[in-house]
C-alpha cells in the first residue's frame, strides 16, 4: 500500500521539458552540442564575450517563450490540486513551463530565461525582449551591467535556504528528468533520503546518481508522470483512516 505523503519535494530537469520541444543538456542534439559550456555558460566566458553569451539566451528566449507544457507539468498541476500535502517544485529548468501549467511553490535554483540581473545594483530585470550589452537597468539607470539570470558553473544556487528546508522536511522526494550529474543538485535525493524520505525517480535513461533512489520509472515523463499522480490521488482513498 502505498504512504500517505504530508510533505513532496520535487526536483526537475530538463527532461521534463523535451516532450515540450526544447532540447536537454547532455542528449545527442544536446543544448551544448553547437557551443561549447566554458563560452555560454561559465562567469569567464560572459566577461570575456558577454555579446556571444546575450546572443545565445536571447536565441533561446525565443524558442522557450513559444513551447507549451505537457503531460508531465499537468500531472504535477493535478498532483497540486488534489493531493493534500506541501509540494515544492524545485527546477533546475531556466524554462517557465512549470508557471504555464499553472504549478505552484515552483523554485528556479538555475534562474530564468526570462530574466536577467543587474551586477551594479542587483535588481532583478523580467523581460521576454531581448536583453544585450546596451541594456540600461531600469533601477540604477547604468547600462551594459545586465546579465542573463541564469546560474553559470561556479555561482552559487538560487533559492538554497529554501530547499534545505525541503530535502530535511520531505517525505516523498521525487525526481523528474535530470541526469544525475550536476551538483550540487543531483546530491539532493541523498540528503533527503538521510532524512527519511522514500525516493523515486522518472527518466528515460538511467542517471548517474540511479544507485540512491528507491524506486526507477523509466519512460517518457509525459506517459509515466500522470500514471503515478493518479496513483498517490487514488491511494488517498485506499488509506481513509490516515
Ligand atoms: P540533462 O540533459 O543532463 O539530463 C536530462 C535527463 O532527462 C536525462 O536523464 C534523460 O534521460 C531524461 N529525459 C530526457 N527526455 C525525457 C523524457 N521525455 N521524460 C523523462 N526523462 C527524460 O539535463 P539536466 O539534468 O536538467 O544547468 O541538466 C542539469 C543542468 O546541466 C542544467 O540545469 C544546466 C546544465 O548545466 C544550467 O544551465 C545552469
Amino acid at each position: 500500500m502505498t504512504r500517505i505523503y504530508k510533505n513532496i519535494l520535487i526536483l526537475t530537469g530538463a527532461g521534463i521539458s523535451a516532450e515540450s520541444g526544447l532540447a536537454t543538456f547532455r542528449s545527442s542534439n544536446g543544448l551544448w552540442n553547437n557551443h561549447k559550456v566554458e563560452d555560454v555558460a561559465t562567469i569567464e566566458g560572459f566577461e570575456r564575450n558577454p555579446a556571444l553569451v546575450h546572443d545565445f539566451y536571447n536565441e533561446l528566449k525565443v524558442e522557450v517563450q513559444k513551447a507549451e507544457p505537457n503531460p508531465a507539468h499537468f500531472a504535477l498541476t493535478k498532483l497540486q490540486q488534489e493531493y493534500p500535502a506541501e509540494i515544492n517544485i524545485v527546477t533546475q529548468n531556466v524554462d517557465t513551463l512549470h508557471e504555464k501549467a499553472g504549478n505552484k511553490n515552483v523554485y528556479h535554483i538555475h534562474g530564468q530565461i526570462n530574466q536577467a540581473v543587474c551586477l551594479n545594483c542587483g535588481h532583478v530585470l523580467e523581460t521576454w525582449g531581448d536583453v544585450d550589452t546596451e541594456t540600461i537597468c531600469p533601477q540604477c539607470e547604468v547600462s551594459g551591467m545586465m546579465k542573463p539570470n541564469i546560474v553559470f558553473f561556479g555561482e552559487n544556487l538560487l533559492c538554497m535556504d529554501k530547499v534545505e528546508v525541503f530535502l530535511r522536511k520531505c517525505d516523498l522526494f521525487i525526481s523528474i528528468g535530470t541526469s544525475g550529474v550536476v551538483y550540487p543538485a543531483a546530491g539532493f535525493v541523498q540528503t533527503a533520503k538521510y532524512y527519511g524520505a522514500d525516493t523515486i525517480e522518472f527518466t528515460l535513461d538511467m542517471t548517474a546518481n540511479n544507485y540512491l533512489f528507491d524506486k526507477h520509472v523509466l519512460g517518457k515523463a509525459g506517459e509515466t508522470l500522470p500514471k503515478y499522480v493518479d496513483e498517490l490521488i487514488t491511494s488517498l482513498k485506499k488509506n481513509p483512516a490516515e
